[in-house]
């Protein structure tokens, strides 16, 4: 039988991914790319809808995919690609458009809360077509699963309606794929402000681990985070998000049950659960990080290997595309 299809992607919006993105999603990648047939992409066309100085754009989406392979996942097993790679992505995209309610469109929450923060003069269009883009991405591998963050589930719910709209229109095209959630205990939050979520694009770093930071810097960070005045370590997400985040990340990176976390440091200080989680993050991330930089040092492999399976991933994506167009009349 073969493998069901999986899509997802990232954006290059920053030198440098952040725990959150490591452990709520490079992580379970890593694990899914076993058992599915799976894209993931550097998803460089949506970062086009922040402004971006062009050198370094190239470098992110560049950092980006070598991260991606750094944390495990393999170009040899998964499809790792940039998607301005594959044209389709961008033709299908307005295609989906053409199907797509302007009201339904501007029911998308994370438009409205872009739009509102920043004033409709500073927003733009690709911004409000961010969901079609989206949709196009996942339909044009019928991909079977979709996994996301629970702020990109609307955004699945759309990619669903679109196709569903469109094969009954059309005649059967797209698989409609299904939303696979993360866990609230894959959910990291900064360490200054423990109940936002971490972000790359935080106002802030003060609270955010990076990948590729010094393995010191990023100890010091986790001595300095929030905690409380109970002095006691235990999960509590309401009363105590602060070790509570750290209790996450901490089982998180080393596979162990929260309780037998709690029971280790039963009767020390958090200065003592601090230093157990600076060693768990250093010696997690210290050979990612060395990984990185290593294909970073030497794009020549990593261009290759991105090379090779952009022609993958088009193979898929056209065959889509031609499809889509028999059906709609070009
Ligand atoms: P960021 O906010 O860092 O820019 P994105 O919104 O681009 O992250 O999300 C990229 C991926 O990383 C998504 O799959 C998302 O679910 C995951 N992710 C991002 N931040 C976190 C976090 N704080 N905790 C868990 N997963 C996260
Ligand atoms: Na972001």
């Amino acid at each position: 039988m073969s493998k069901a299809r999986l899509y997802s992607g990232m954006q290059p919006s920053a030198d440098s991914l952040q725990i959150g993105n490591y452990i709520g999603a490079l992580l379970q990648w890593r694990d899914l790319q076993e058992s599915y047939d799976a894209f993931f992409s550097v998803v460089d066309l949506h970062a086009l809808t922040q402004p971006n100085d062009p050198a370094e754009l190239r470098a992110k989406t560049r950092r980006t995919a070598a991260q991606y392979i750094a944390a495990g996942i393999e170009p040899s097993k998964s499809t790792l690609y940039v998607q301005s790679h594959v044209p389709a992505h961008a033709e299908l995209a307005w295609v989906l458009s053409t199907i797509t309610g302007f009201g339904e469109a501007g029911r998308m929450t994370q438009f409205k809360d872009k739009s509102k923060r920043y004033g409709t003069d500073a927003t733009n269009v690709g911004l409000f077509t961010y969901p079609v883009l989206m949709a196009a991405d996942i339909l044009l591998y019928q991909s079977d699963v979709v996994p996301v963050g629970d702020d990109q589930k609307q955004h699945v719910e759309l990619t669903r309606d679109l196709a569903e709209r469109f094969n009954a229109r059309y005649g059967q095209t797209f698989q409609v794929p299904m939303p696979v959630i993360q866990t609230e205990t894959a959910r990291i939050y900064d360490l200054q402000n423990p109940t936002a979520k971490m972000s790359k694009s935080a106002e802030s770093d003060a609270g955010v681990l990076w990948l590729l930071d010094e393995p010191a810097k990023s100890a010091k960070k986790i001595m300095r985070a929030v905690t409380d005045s109970e002095g006691v370590v235990r999960y509590d997400r309401e009363a105590k998000p602060g070790v509570s985040n750290l209790l996450v990340i901490y089982a998180a990176l080393t596979g162990r049950q929260i309780p037998s976390i709690e029971d280790e440091y039963a009767g020390r200080g958090y200065g003592d659960f601090k230093k157990g989680l600076a060693e768990v993050v250093v010696n997690e991330f210290g050979p990612v990080r060395e990984r990185a930089l290593a294909l970073l040092d030497d794009p020549a492999e990593l261009d290759r290997a991105l090379a090779v399976n952009a022609e993958k991933a088009s193979a898929v994506a056209e065959r889509t595309l031609g499809d889509v167009y028999d059906r709609i009349g070009l």
